[in-house]
């Protein structure tokens, strides 16, 4: 069941209910150019990743600068951009098991271009099976460690096989190479991450050249996320972009380190969990309406918007703990305060709806329509 909206469009900000999930469309916006700037003459197109935001209309916004369709985590998520109108879907995962199998098979036809990864001869004998099943032909990348310890088969010859077997099935098409090296992404240091992102395209590059010792030409090499994409696009291997918590930034993010030893601020944060003040029961604790159930904590806690001297102290299930004992600002019983998540992605999971505004006006409700798509 889809909860609500919690504003109304025309409403000012801060009548709009809370918990809630804010999105500010300048600042939105602003990291969609900013993406789309950086890499424009670049020979790397951006496929950005769904699982950040879970909402075709942002996935349309992404393809109306220039992005050649979308990574997605699960068929179900596949299955809510295609029925949004995203018409180019890369479902950057293994899938395993009939019914899902059927069902990706069955997405292929209703999409211009459904793709999918394989890392095990097994998996790839299946989704031909499902294919051929449906009558439909699935478009198939090897997915390789580049270092992430993830899925993955290992970069070079074992690569090649199953590649090789893939372009020999009847229902699948070879479409080339997933190289994703998500450990890279959140290394403080610049120089180590680029070090990492190095490595991965290293291990890319080698397959690359050894799949085309074997006449196999890869359509996509893809891969790179927020922390890594300009290490990738510099690499000259990859051809397709996958990064997603770019639209919108989070806490944990904005802990990396750029080259000058500042904070990463190529993107800034557009997005928001927006909480009233329900309890300030001491001069130096206010607690917050949103806990566990409404942040996700696993990269941390988040910070308060311009408040950097409240922090975000622990959570249990509806409650936020703030330490304001650091702040000369009043924060009291009612008030409203936007909180920066410290991991967007699955802070997204968690509500129906975006609730876009511009200055202090909601100007968007935004159903998040795979949100929860876990099969
Ligand atoms: C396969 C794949 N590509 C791209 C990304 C994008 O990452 P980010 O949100 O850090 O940009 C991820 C994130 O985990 C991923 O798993």
């Amino acid at each position: 069941m889809t909860t609500p909206p919690p504003a109304e469009i025309g409403m000012a900000l801060e009548d709009v209910d809370t918990p809630a999930l804010l999105l500010d469309l300048d600042a939105f916006e602003r990291n969609l150019d900013r993406m789309a700037k950086a890499i424009e003459g670049k020979p790397v197109k951006l496929r950005p990743h769904s699982k950040s935001h879970k909402c075709a209309v942002i996935g349309l916004a992404q393809m109306a600068r220039g992005a050649v369709g979308l990574c997605c985590q699960k068929v179900g998520e596949a299955e809510a951009m295609v029925a949004g109108g995203v018409p180019n879907v890369l479902v950057s995962n293994q899938i395993v098991g009939r019914p899902k199998l059927l069902r990706l098979a069955a997405l292929s036809k209703q999409a211009e271009w459904v793709g999918v990864c394989a890392d095990h001869p097994d998996n790839v004998t299946q989704l031909d099976e499902a294919a051929g099943a449906m009558g439909t032909t699935l478009n198939v990348l090897v997915e390789i460690d580049t270092g992430a310890a993830r899925c993955g088969v290992e970069p070079g010859q074992p690569a090649v096989d199953l590649a090789k077997q893939i372009d020999s099935a009847t229902n699948l098409d070879f479409a080339g190479l997933q190289a994703y090296q998500g450990r890279a992404q959140h290394v403080r240091s610049y120089a180590e991450r680029q070090a990492a992102a190095d490595a991965g395209v290293a291990l890319t590059r080698e397959t690359v050249e050894g799949l085309k010792s074997a006449g196999l030409e890869c359509e996509i090499i893809g891969g790179a996320g927020t922390g890594t994409f300009q290490f990738e696009t510099a690499g000259g291997v990859h051809n397709e972009l996958q990064a997603g918590s770019y639209v919108f930034m989070d806490a944990d993010y904005g802990k990396n380190l750029n080259e000058d030893g500042g904070f990463f601020d190529d993107f800034e944060n557009s997005l928001f969990v927006f909480v009233t003040v329900m309890s300030a029961p001491t001069e130096d604790r206010a607690l917050v309406d949103a806990g566990l159930k409404a942040l996700a904590m696993d990269s941390g806690p988040p910070a308060v918007a311009d408040m950097p001297e409240v922090e975000f102290g622990r959570a249990s299930d509806e409650h936020g703990i703030l330490d304001i004992s650091r702040t000369n600002r009043k924060v009291g019983l009612g008030d409203k305060l936007k909180l920066i998540p410290g991991h967007c992605d699955p802070t997204v999971n968690l509500y129906d709806w975006y609730v876009g505004y511009r200055g202090n006006r909601v100007e968007a409700l935004w159903p998040i329509a795979a949100r929860g798509m876990l099969r």
